[in-house]
């Protein structure tokens, strides 16, 4: 598995507005759209291509274009979807699926309460949008979903990582390939499994405590 951990002055900007707990929702979700923006240059270095012949006005030339399939841009329910309009300013012609995740308060398993993906991902490059990556169960249901489908390879984003999650997606996803891109790698979990210092519920604050 590949870790990205972001590091470029604009993205550490705006995280730092973003954990601000006096940044109200509106301007938290701007912020969170343009920080997927950046990410999303971040995450795509390896989307794959396909070369073509062009004619400019002046001679013919070489470039590339998005290989078919397209990729699939996959947000988690809830707060994934605040991440969605940033990655698809950048990767217009993605498809996009949807994945809601939760954790049974009994057994404590995530499990899938919503899906809408094709049936078959063979061949896929899938991007995944889940802002906060703290225990890693329900990032590491959904990666398993994806490939159970037959994805090729997935690629995470995440706008705070705490290193536990980061290390139980690391031993769920062995040798499969799985690419992990991070606004930022924070200290910890605390004691009732929030990311520190973190920025508090990522869905509340984008879209108010319902
Ligand atoms: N989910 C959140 O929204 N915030 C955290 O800190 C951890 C999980």
């Amino acid at each position: 598995m590949r870790v990205h951990v972001a590091d470029h002055p604009l993205i550490t900007h705006k995280l730092t507005v973003l954990r601000d707990e006096r940044t109200p929702s509106p301007v938290f979700r701007q912020l969170t759209e343009e920080l997927l923006t950046l990410l999303a240059y971040e995450a795509t270095r390896n989307v794959r291509v396909e070369e073509i012949e062009i004619q400019t006005p002046v001679t013919t030339t070489t470039g590339v274009r998005i290989s078919e399939p397209r990729p699939l841009v996959v947000p988690i329910l809830r707060a994934g979807l605040g991440m969605l309009d940033g990655m698809v300013k950048l990767l217009p012609t993605a498809e996009i699926g949807f994945l809601g995740m939760a954790r049974d308060e009994e057994t404590l398993q995530p499990y899938t309460y919503a899906e809408r993906l094709p049936e078959d991902l063979s061949d896929r490059q899938c991007f995944v949008l889940d802002p906060m990556l703290a225990t890693g169960g329900s990032l590491g249901a959904a990666i398993d979903f994806l490939f159970a489908r037959g994805a090729q390879d997935v690629t995470a984003i995440c706008i705070l990582a705490a290193p536990e999650g980061v290390a139980k997606i690391q031993e769920q996803v062995g040798d499969r390939d799985v690419t992990l891109v991070l606004g930022a790698l924070d200290e910890g979990l605390n004691e009732k499994g929030y990311i520190v210092p973190g920025l508090g519920d990522a869905g509340d604050r984008l879209y108010g405590t319902v």
